[in-house]
């Protein structure tokens, strides 16, 4: 599912493409499964600014789609910890190529499947998975953590890894999501299209996987000595946030930052393990082929999904 200009799902045309090369370290995935992330969403418009890093005006790698499961077809030189035939799942940011039937992955990028989840359900793991790991580290037991944006992938995993060590969770999306969030735990949920979250606080930790906020909104919603990280976001929110926080921080004594998350098996990799053991759920809402792939980004987009969305490339 080829693209060569930024825009809406309708620059997206299926096409026969040659079979990518494994290069040294890398391996050939015969993929199953792609799950959406809104980065694929945010790589297709070309927005937030930063999603044209790799290509300002067009975009420089033609196929998206980075949360893949599938099977090792062929191995590159020099690749050495996965063989053909094996079942593996992972995050192939920022280089996609999974919206196809084959995509080439550094080794470095991939873990084994767990075997008791499904491809659908392993390709929907990674990237949220790590960002939610990651975001929940900084909470600590007791602590009043808000997210926002929480309805989605990275979110609604984080909602749980939060409650199941003892975190308070206030949870922020859209209304149509509320009631599945309480279902995961959330002890509080707030609909973003009525009320203004940063008016709602204190909180210890604020989380912001869509943040267009100022910087004095977010210290509003902080208790003392609490600490707000954004995600993703417009870039105006992420970049007044990057230089600005940490001196905002130094007057104030509040944490404000980007959160830059480490992709790979070790982010993703402890949360698939939750999910295998039954700890940690991952919601499927709709599994799309792969020449749907412009209604798979659109059905994200539009704020219809609840739970991840799924694309399948061959059967389960
Ligand atoms: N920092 C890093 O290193 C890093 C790495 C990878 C990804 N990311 C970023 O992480 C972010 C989260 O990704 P994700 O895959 O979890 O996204 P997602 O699945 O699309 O979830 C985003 C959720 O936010 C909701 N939302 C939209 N606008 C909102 C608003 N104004 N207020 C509150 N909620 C709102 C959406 O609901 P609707 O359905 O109503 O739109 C959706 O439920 C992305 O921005 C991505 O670029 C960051």
């Amino acid at each position: 599912m080829v693209y060569e200009e930024y825009g809406g799902p309708e620059v997206l045309e299926l096409r026969d493409v040659p079979t990518p090369e494994p290069a040294p370290g890398e391996v050939l995935v015969e993929v199953v499964a792609v799950s959406i992330n809104l980065s694929d969403w945010e790589g297709l418009r070309g927005s937030p600014a930063y999603a044209r890093m790799g290509g300002l005006r067009r975009p420089s790698r033609p196929i998206l789609g980075t949360d893949v499961a599938g099977r090792v077809v062929a191995v590159g030189p020099g690749a050495s910890r996965f063989a053909v035939g094996d079942e593996v799942y992972g995050d192939n940011l920022p280089r996609g190529g999974g919206f196809a039937e084959y995509v080439a992955m550094p080794e470095s990028a991939i873990a084994h499947k767990p075997f008791a989840l499904t491809f659908a359900e392993a390709s929907a793991i990674p990237q949220a998975g790590a960002i939610a790991a990651q975001a929940v580290a900084l909470a600590e037991p007791g602590a009043r953590m808000l997210i926002n944006g929480a309805g989605g992938g990275a979110g609604t995993l984080a909602i749980q890894l939060a409650v199941a060590q003892g975190v308070r969770v206030t949870a922020v999306d859209n209304a149509g999501k509320l009631a599945y969030l309480r279902e995961l735990g959330a002890e509080r949920v707030i609909d973003y299209r009525r009320t203004d979250f940063t008016r709602t606080g204190p909180y210890d930790l604020v989380v912001d996987l869509v943040a267009h906020r100022s910087i004095f909104a977010y210290r509003r919603a902080l208790a003392k000595g609490g600490r707000c990280v954004v995600v993703g976001g417009t870039a105006r929110a992420v970049l007044r946030l990057a230089p600005v926080g940490p001196l905002h921080g130094l007057l104030t004594g509040a944490h404000l930052g980007v959160l830059l998350v480490r992709q790979g098996p070790r982010g993703f990799g402890p949360v698939a393990e939750l999910c295998e053991s039954g700890a940690v759920s991952v919601r499927i809402d709709r599994v799309f082929p792969l020449e749907e792939v412009p209604a798979a980004l659109a059905w994200h987009a539009e704020g219809r999904a609840c739970g991840k969305v799924i694309v399948a490339v061959r059967e389960d």
